[in-house]
């Protein structure tokens, strides 16, 4: 799987994200963080939002939902213009439901996991995803720093879907830099979020690029 990365909008000017998105025409794609003040105690923007920004960007939407309830919510990402849609298992009821409903609407389906819950226990479910995100910080702000303490599981859940088979995408999100990409890389990430390394940068294009070079270096070509 060649690499691939998401700018995170959370850290770019939110009343100007189309000019955001035209910033970084070489990001795979836009990682876009719902939040609602419930799942994390940080609010940031909804459906009209997303709807909006789908008509404006060129590149496909990837929703980061971190909000409750999201078996209610979530599809209508997918409607709102969302070409990947991860839901977290901590918040879902239902999950196996949820990410046949993303995958019928037309989506990919993620399922996401905060820093102190396990992958393992998900492997069965793996059939039903095409994306697996392990964070990296404790969800709800940007700019935080890395936890290294979450590699050894990035790891894991690479070895879990090299087993499985299939194109599983691994994600990792939180305080991915130029100075953290390649450890990422290096435990088996291939789509890295990326919020204030990319939208704080004075050419936040160039940084995008410099990702990928990093993570492309440390990543197993043989996968
Ligand atoms: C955190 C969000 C991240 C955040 C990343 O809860 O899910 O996507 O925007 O921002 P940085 O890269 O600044 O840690
Ligand atoms: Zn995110």
């Amino acid at each position: 799987m060649a690499i691939q990365i998401a700018p995170s909008l959370l850290a770019a000017d939110l009343a100007n994200l189309a000019a955001a998105a035209a910033a970084v025409p070489g990001a795979d794609w836009l990682h876009v963080d719902v939040m609602d003040n419930h799942f994390v105690p940080n609010l940031t923007l909804g459906l009209p939002v997303v709807e909006s920004l789908a008509r404006a960007a060129q590149q496909p939407l990837d929703c980061h939902l971190m909000i409750a309830d999201p078996d209610r919510w979530a599809v209508g990402y997918v409607e709102a213009g969302a070409a990947s849609v991860t839901f977290h298992i901590e918040a879902a009821t239902a999950p196996v439901r949820l990410a046949r409903e993303l995958r019928t609407h037309g989506a990919r389906a993620g399922l996401a996991v905060r820093p102190a819950t396990d992958i393992e226990p998900y492997e069965d479910l793996l059939s039903e995803l095409d994306m697996v995100l392990v964070m990296t910080v404790e969800p709800g702000f940007g700019g935080q720093s890395f936890l290294d303490v979450c590699l050894p599981k990035v790891a894991r859940a690479r070895a879990m879907l090299d087993r499985h088979g299939g194109d599983i995408w691994l994600q990792v999100d939180g305080g991915v830099s130029l100075d953290t990409i390649e450890r990422c890389a290096e435990a088996g990430a291939d789509v890295f979020v990326a919020g204030s390394a990319v939208f704080g940068a004075d050419d936040p294009a160039a940084v995008v690029e410099a990702l990928r070079g990093l993570a492309t270096g440390m990543s197993d070509d043989t996968r």
